[in-house]
């Protein structure tokens, strides 16, 4: 079985990277692959979850040198080759595991505008040699510039365009998150239909923004005892946001 390359692009604060590692398992493998201390017990709980994912989960850096990047990222599939093995046991193994693609089936670059040219190169060096599947997460403009590099270009199965959560979305994502803050969100109420317009208006449906809102937006309800979240209130959370940083 030979994989291809995904591409992954959106802007700043709507959610790539925590998908990305909600899906390699990687708040809970990190600290494992990281420290790779002594073994306890409780890693069985982090091999099975690698076992599941089968992933790596790496962040390019802006300074780091293409060697860095080769020797982490090689360093780190073998880790995660190893609680792989270390869960199924030998008897597990699939049959494509004995071959160079080791364990892991996906390698997930995050921040892939970061990588310099011969880091590209390096990665499809990389997924050339073991035969990794490969996802590249960065912002729009990427998959253009990666247009640049015909044999890694040519390879791409496909590309997922992340947007910034639509109306319904937010309104469910919202409604959650009144319920966290003791309040019913109720779509035909004037007063919550507005608020909802204004957050949205505000934040564009950006998690980031909107998790800073509503961290805000928690602060001035408890601040001024307050049990609705009006206008006004959501107008206040603003006001204490540099929106556009993220
Ligand atoms: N599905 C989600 N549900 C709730 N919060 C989310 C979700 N996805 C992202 N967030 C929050 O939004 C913020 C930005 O997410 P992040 O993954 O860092 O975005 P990106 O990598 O696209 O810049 C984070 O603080 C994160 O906790
Ligand atoms: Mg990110």
């Amino acid at each position: 079985m030979r994989f291809y390359i995904g591409l992954c692009f959106g802007p700043a604060g709507v959610g790539k990277t925590l998908s990305a590692r909600r899906c390699a398992n990687w708040d809970l493998a990190e600290p494992l692959i990281e420290d790779w201390g002594p073994r306890s017990p409780d890693d069985d709980r982090v091999h099975a979850a690698l076992v599941r994912s089968r992933a790596v989960f790496y962040t390019a850096s802006v300074l780091g040198t293409w060697r860095d990047l080769r020797d982490t990222v090689y360093e780190h599939m073998e880790k995660v080759g190893i609680c792989i093995r270390e869960h199924i046991g030998p008897a597990g193994l699939r049959r494509r595991d004995h071959g160079r693609s080791r364990l892991v089936d996906v390698l997930i670059v995050d921040e892939s505008e970061r990588l310099s040219n011969t880091a590209v190169e390096l990665i499809r060096d990389i997924f050339d040699r073991t035969g990794v599947g490969l996802i590249l997460i960065g912002m729009p403009g990427m998959e253009k510039r990666l247009s640049r590099y015909p044999q890694l270009y040519s390879r791409i199965g496909f590309a997922h365009h992340y947007r910034p959560l639509q109306s319904d979305e937010l309104t469910f994502v919202l409604t959650r998150h009144w319920r966290r803050l003791g309040l019913a969100l109720d779509e035909a109420d004037f007063t919550d239909a507005q608020a909802v317009a204004s957050i949205a208006r505000i934040t564009g449906g950006n998690f980031r923004l909107l998790e800073r809102m509503l961290v805000q937006i928690g602060r001035i309800l408890k601040i001024n005892d307050l049990s609705t979240i009006t206008d006004d209130v959501v107008e206040a959370a603003r006001s204490t946001l540099v929106i556009g940083a993220t």
